[in-house]
């Protein structure tokens, strides 16, 4: 998949770049083709000479780099490649390309390049968590700016929580999904996945069993297939695809202002367990027990079916709407009623009965509802599911 690709490889300045030269090895292993892009505090990390050897080609370092300059100007190299990897990107690396500086050679490629844009971000865990940094995170998102990682682990600075950069393997499917030639390269995918969890006051909240597997499975599927996938999850615990813009979310109505933004689309994949209800009056403050033995009684409005409204716009409908139906009984009749109700394409219909195993776990056994028929697949990995629906939506969108 990586035979013959150019990919211009910015390595910024943190303790992670060390595993940038690993995927220098590995990428080059793969028949892909590096060239290596050093800003001054990833030499503090990395020697340029460590790097040239293992791309096998001069690094470059200096914007104002003369030779360079009458060899290969900055807009070209920028241009040349067929997509840029930031590894690491630092929390200042991610501010400039956020804010549009080009104040050294490697923001100033990242504000040329007309290539898509790959970053693995390394920081430390309040570097990353701070607002600043989630805010320029949420820009380069809304850029269309592609990311890996970062992971939730130990730090090398002796913290723990999400900064450590995806690791070699992560950054290469991340890389092997950005320049697929698959079916549905130019397609814009939106997928919804997890759970919602719905406030009762400040630290309760109304969850489901739904761990998100399926619909990041299906994520990291339709983006192997070339797809741009926008991934708008609720609080999950399965791991996030690789390679997609991410959108995390907590309640039902902000899941559908993010698939609101997220559009338009060419198809819709609705896997997220959305809540059916929130608590009508979230409580400002944690309801207490009275002492007397008295209940908190809730009450509940419907939340926005969101698998519905964006199956029955009257402009902008995405192609292919489809939905999920977890069902504990009557499988095939509840969800060829649904996919009727909705007004979606098909459904994937399965049994979450516990007995099953299903919800949370790795298999899936799904029957797929379309307007011409129900079609029954055999019990297998979510991995496959989502290989052979992401299949059958490229047929689809042909
Ligand atoms: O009605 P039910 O929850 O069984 O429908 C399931 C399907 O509808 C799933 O595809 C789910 O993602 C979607 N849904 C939604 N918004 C809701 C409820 C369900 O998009 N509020």
């Amino acid at each position: 998949m990586l035979q013959g690709k150019r990919i211009l490889l910015i390595v910024g300045g943190g303790i992670a770049a060390f595993k940038s030269l690993d995927l220098i090895r590995r990428l080059r292993e793969r028949g892909a083709e590096v060239t290596p892009v050093l800003t001054s505090g990833g030499a503090e990390f990395v020697t340029p000479l460590s790097v040239s050897a293992l791309a096998g080609q001069k690094v470059s370092t200096e914007l104002f780099d003369l030779n360079a300059e009458s060899e290969m100007g900055h807009i070209e190299l920028s241009r040349s490649a067929d997509l840029v990897v930031v590894a690491p990107a630092t929390a200042d690396l991610m501010a400039k390309m956020a804010g549009g500086l080009a104040n050294d050679l490697a923001s100033t490629l990242l504000l040329a390049t007309d290539k898509p844009v790959l970053i693995a971000p390394a920081m430390n865990v309040r570097m990353w968590l701070h607002p600043a940094t989630q805010r320029n995170l949420a820009t380069l998102e809304g850029d269309g700016i592609l990311r890996v990682g970062p992971n939730e682990g130990d730090m090398a600075c002796g913290e723990y929580g999400p900064g450590r950069m995806a690791e070699p393997m992560e950054i290469l499917a991340a890389i092997g999904a950005a320049l697929s030639d698959g079916p549905l390269k130019g397609k814009h995918v939106i997928v919804t996945s997890g759970p919602t969890h719905e406030p009762i006051d400040p630290v309760r909240y109304i969850a489901n069993r739904s761990s998100g597997a399926q619909g990041s499975a299906l994520a990291n599927a339709l983006a192997a297939l070339g797809a741009r996938v926008t991934f708008v999850t609720g609080p999950a615990s399965a791991p996030m695809p690789q390679g997609v813009e991410i959108h995390r979310v907590e309640t039902a109505r902000q899941m559908q202002d993010a698939v609101a933004a997220a559009l338009p689309a060419d198809a819709a994949v609705f896997a997220a367990a959305v809540a059916d209800w929130r608590v009508a009056s979230e409580s400002a403050s944690k309801i207490k027990k009275d002492g007397k033995g008295g209940l908190p009684v809730l009450s509940f409005a419907e939340n926005p079916d969101i698998l519905a409204t964006v199956s029955k716009m009257d402009k902008g409908r995405p192609k292919l709407v489809v939905g999920f139906a977890a069902e504990t009984d009557d499988v095939l009749s509840n969800a060829t009623s649904k996919l009727a109700r909705k007004g979606c394409d098909w459904i994937v219909a399965n049994d979450v009965s516990p007995a099953t195993g299903i919800m949370g776990g790795a298999e899936n056994a799904v029957t797929l509802i379309t307007r011409s028929g129900a079609e029954d697949w055999p019990r297998m990995g979510k991995a496959e599911v989502a290989k052979r629906l992401a299949a059958r939506i490229a047929d689809a969108l042909g």
